[in-house]
């Protein structure tokens, strides 16, 4: 079934100019991108957008590493959508991902992890709605 999932490309990924390498990915891998904006976060949506995290230790480092630079958002439509980006980013630390992913390939370390992906079917469709109002969604 046709699902929606949010990729963000982090400010680390930005900064090494490898936004086109990763878009390149994401169309190989026959993903639809149906919105596609580049932005700086304030820090009242970086805080509302990781809301979930609010209590990890890690939260206040990941609101400061997210709003430190610019990032690209990118609406994504596909069958299992959220299932498909997942193995196609890798896991969350680049040390344990596997050959070929896009975290493999691009990220740092776990915080500075290059992409971000929603991790539920649910979540794929109100953090797609976090960034795009409908009528700028290409269906
Ligand atoms: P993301 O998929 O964007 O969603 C939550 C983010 O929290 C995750 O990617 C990581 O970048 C970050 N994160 C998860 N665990 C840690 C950690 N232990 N230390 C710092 N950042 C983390």
């Amino acid at each position: 079934m046709s699902e929606r999932t949010l990729c963000i490309i982090k400010p680390d990924a930005v900064k090494k100019n490898v936004q086109g390498s990763i878009i390149q990915k994401i169309l190989d891998s026959k993903f639809k991108i149906i919105g596609m904006k580049m932005m700086k976060l304030t820090e009242s949506m970086g805080r509302r957008f990781y809301e979930v995290h609010k209590e990890r230790p890690f939260y206040g480092e990941l609101v400061s590493f997210m709003i430190s630079g610019p990032v690209v958002v990118i609406a994504l439509e596909k069958d299992n959508a959220v299932t498909d980006y997942r193995s196609l980013i890798g896991a969350t630390d680049p040390a344990e991902a596997a050959a070929g992913t896009i975290r493999k390939l691009f990220a740092n370390s776990k915080s500075e992890n290059a992409v971000h992906g929603s991790d539920s079917v649910e979540n794929g469709k109100t953090e797609v709605a976090f960034f795009f109002a409908e009528s700028e969604l290409n269906t």
